[in-house]
Order: structure tokens, then C-alpha cells, then sequence
């Protein structure tokens, strides 16, 4: 057998026993449905734009249009993006009654498209816009045809306020009622399953530490390496769409064949 397969086995084997598991997505878990990372070497989306220039809240609010063009590009490939095999696996794994929920940084709500529960955006959706002002929320269409029509300064029906899409900016704080969601799901778990991310964003570079601190163990899949990979249980440097899905068949096997 070889190595990827032996990995393969044990990660089948760490979920079969483990009794609360909590997966963590980031945006690697997006590029098989075809929307860019910020950091893969030569396709990340931070080899196009600077960070400190883009997708900063005090970049937007002193230069929307800027800002807008950029994210218009990603909302268009975030829209007709449909969920692969790596989202499709996990809510397989779910349906299995073995994933009690998913934190996810993703703002392309392709878990919910995939059929998956108890899913907690970290970064907020894409799919809404949120008013500066007053915190009306709406849909992004209504901010996107402002913006289609001329208006770089999308506002408020209500306030006349600043939209901007439902969606954390760098600079901007998480809300407080989705940290503790997060929270309870790390304290509660005895494994946490990292999918493509480059756990280099705080606070979900600080979840899998966390989740250690408290006993759980922790199995990884990503291209590239991680800072914390010496201390997970296993760790697969591969496409999740590749494996991940091997891994959820072998879990539904061994659960079928014992009952
Ligand atoms: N799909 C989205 O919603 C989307 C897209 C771009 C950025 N973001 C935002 O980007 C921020 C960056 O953090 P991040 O850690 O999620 O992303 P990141 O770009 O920092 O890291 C992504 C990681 O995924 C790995 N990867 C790429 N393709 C993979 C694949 N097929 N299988 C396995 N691994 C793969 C890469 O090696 C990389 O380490 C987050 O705040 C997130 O909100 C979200
Ligand atoms: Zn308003």
C-alpha cells in the first residue's frame, strides 16, 4: 500500500472513532467549483490585487469604486459556482450522523448549496449587502445593480447609508454571535477536519491549536503545508476533491458493513 492510501485509511479511521466531529473550510475547499484563493502560488487572487489596497474596510469606505470592480469579479465566480465532490463529501459525512457542523471562511455559501447543516460563516455570505449605517440587510442584486447602473457609492433605501456586501473585510471585527458559535463547536469536539485552508487568517488560525489544547485530535487536507501540521494526526497534501471523498466512502462502508 502506499503512503496516500495508508493516509487515506488512518484519516477514515480517526473520524469512525471519533464521536463529535467539526469540520473547518477555507478557501482552497472553493477552487474545484472555480473561485480563486487568495493565497495559492501563481493563481491566488493576492498575486492580482494587494491586500492592503483590496478588501480592507478602510479601503472601501474611502474609495468604493476601487474596491468594487474587484469584488464584483469574484461575486460573478462566487454566483454560478456550483458545490464539488470535497462539499458533496461532506454532507455525505453528515448524512452518516458523523459532522455535528461546519466553520467555514468561505463567503460562497456552496456548503448550504451542497445541502449541508449547521454551517457558521465565519466571513459572513456574498449573497447580501449590509448598510453602513442603519445594518439593514439586503440582497446582493439590489447592490449590484446600483453598481451596474453607475453608482459606485451603492446606499441604503432606507438611510441613503453605504452598502457593502454582507461580507468580512480585513480591518473589520468577526461578529460576536458567530465566535461563539465557533467557539462551542472547537469545545465540543473530539476531532476538528481542516479543508484547504491556509490557517494563516486569525482567529481560524488559532481554532485547530484550540481544539489540540482540549484534548482533540486534528486531521488536515491541503496543498500546502500549515503551520501546524507537525501536530496533527494526519495530514494529506492533496486536492480534497481527490481524496476527501475516498475518505467519507471508506467511513459509509465500515458503518454499513457494521450494522
Ligand atoms: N470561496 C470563497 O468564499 C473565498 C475565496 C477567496 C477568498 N476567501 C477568503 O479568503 C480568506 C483566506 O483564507 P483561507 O485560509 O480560506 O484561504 P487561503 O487562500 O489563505 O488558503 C487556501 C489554501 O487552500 C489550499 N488549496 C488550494 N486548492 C486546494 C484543493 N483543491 N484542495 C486542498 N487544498 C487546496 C492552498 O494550498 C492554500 O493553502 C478567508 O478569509 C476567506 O474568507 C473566500
Ligand atoms: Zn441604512
Amino acid at each position: 500500500m502506499n503512503e496516500l492510501n495508508t493516509k487515506i485509511k488512518k484519516f477514515a479511521q480517526i473520524i469512525l472513532d471519533a464521536q463529535n466531529v467539526v469540520a473547518l473550510t477555507g478557501a482552497g475547499m472553493g477552487i474545484e467549483s472555480g473561485i480563486a484563493d487568495f493565497r495559492s502560488p501563481g493563481t491566488g487572487l493576492w498575486e492580482k490585487v494587494n491586500p492592503d489596497e483590496f478588501a480592507s474596510i478602510h479601503s472601501y469606505v474611502s474609495d468604493p469604486k476601487k474596491n468594487l470592480d474587484f469584488m464584483l469579479e469574484l461575486g460573478m465566480a462566487i454566483f454560478k459556482a456550483k458545490p464539488n465532490k470535497g462539499h458533496k463529501a461532506l454532507t455525505k459525512l453528515q448524512k452518516l450522523d458523523k459532522l455535528n457542523g461546519i466553520l467555514t471562511q468561505n463567503i460562497d455559501g456552496l456548503h448550504q448549496k451542497a445541502h449541508s447543516k449547521d454551517v457558521v460563516e465565519l466571513h459572513g455570505t456574498a449573497y447580501e449587502a449590509i448598510c453602513m449605517s442603519c445594518g439593514h440587510i439586503y440582497s446582493i442584486t439590489i447592490m449590484i445593480d446600483q453598481v451596474r447602473n453607475g453608482k459606485y457609492s451603492p446606499s441604503c433605501e432606507a438611510c441613503t447609508g453605504l452598502l457593502k456586501p454582507n461580507a468580512i473585510f480585513f480591518g473589520e471585527p468577526l461578529r460576536s454571535e458567530t465566535l461563539s458559535q465557533a467557539d462551542r463547536l472547537i469545545e465540543e469536539c473530539d476531532l476538528l477536519i481542516v479543508l484547504g485552508s491556509s490557517l494563516l487568517v486569525y482567529p481560524v488560525a488559532f481554532y485547530p491549536r484550540k481544539a489540540l489544547s482540549l484534548g482533540a485530535k486534528l486531521a488536515i487536507i491541503n496543498i500546502q503545508e500549515t503551520d501546524i501540521d507537525a501536530s496533527a494526526d494526519v495530514v494529506i497534501h492533496d486536492k480534497i476533491g481527490d481524496v476527501f471523498p475516498l475518505i467519507v466512502n471508506i467511513v459509509k462502508n465500515e458503518i454499513e458493513e457494521g450494522h
